[in-house]
């Protein structure tokens, strides 16, 4: 079978650092993968590089068979398929909830504005939001927002959803809600995960990648990362984030 997404030796570097230094690897759909890694690794830039918001500097990105990183595509049509969740959300704070899901539908696709308004209230309830659509940002709690976040990247019918940190900047009894809703998604929309909540990553992802130094250390099922991984780095990062964010990556939700 195709993937639908394949990501081949990609590098990218900032001036004379080079950050990402041949990431490889492939997704399938429905499936979910989980990137691991400390802090300033290139899990960003990996995601920017895939969305071309950064193109790499060298190797393809391709998507649902086709190669993406061709300097001839059209950047804002391979966008529409490929779903952003920020950490920080990102929302329009001038427009209701219902309108921050909406409007990519109209402007970009050009939906008829009722009809994408209809679809839009689908994704709400999708997220649990029906009865917020019409709030503001300002008026949402921050997994709310969030929620909205991922209405809006489903909206648009992505191949894939790329999820930078997306419960980072979220007060802790926050974060539950959010995964809740990522995890009602899995096995229906492909989505690549760059997160610390273990929960998350050992009884949702299919396959979990270890990031470190801009290379891929190890990659391969919760099971096998969790259990038995092959290299002690990865067995020590593990180790670290349990002790940072507790032995699930947090223990205040069941996730
Ligand atoms: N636009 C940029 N310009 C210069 N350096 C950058 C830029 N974006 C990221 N970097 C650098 O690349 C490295 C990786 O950053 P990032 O991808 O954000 O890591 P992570 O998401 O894993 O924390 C860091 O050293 C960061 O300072
Ligand atoms: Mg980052």
């Amino acid at each position: 079978m195709q993937h639908i997404l394949e990501v081949k030796d990609v590098h990218k570097s900032y001036g004379n650092i080079e950050v990402l230094k041949g990431i490889s690897f492939t997704m399938d759909h429905g499936e979910t993968k989980v990137i691991i890694g400390t802090s300033g690794t290139g899990k960003s830039t990996l995601l920017r590089c895939i969305n071309q918001l950064d193109p790499p500097d060298k190797g393809e990105i391709w998507l649902g068979g086709e190669e993406i990183t061709h300097r001839s595509k059209n950047i804002n049509r391979i966008r529409q398929k490929i779903g952003f969740v920020f950490q920080d959300f990102n929302l329009f704070n001038h427009l209701t909830a219902l309108k921050n899901v909406s409007i990519g539908l109209e402007k970009v696709t050009g939906m008829d504005k009722e009809k994408a308004k209809a679809r839009a209230m689908q994704e709400l309830q999708r997220v649990g939001l029906e009865k917020q659509a019409h709030q503001y940002p300002a008026q949402l709690s921050g997994g709310q927002k969030q929620r909205v976040g991922i209405a809006r990247a489903l909206a648009m019918d992505p191949v894939v959803i790329l999820f930078d940190e997306p419960t980072s900047a979220l007060d802790p009894e926050l974060i539950g809600e959010v995964l809740e809703v990522m995890k009602g998604l899995a096995g229906k929309v492909a989505m690549l995960v760059v997160t610390h909540e273990m929960g998350f990553a050992r009884n949702v992802a299919d396959d979990i990648i270890f990031m470190e130094g801009g290379v891929v250390v190890e990659s391969g099922p919760p099971a096998q990362m969790f259990t038995n991984p092959k290299f002690s780095r990865t067995k020590e990062f593990l180790g670290k984030i349990a002790t940072l964010y507790g032995e699930e990556g947090g223990k205040k939700h069941s996730l």
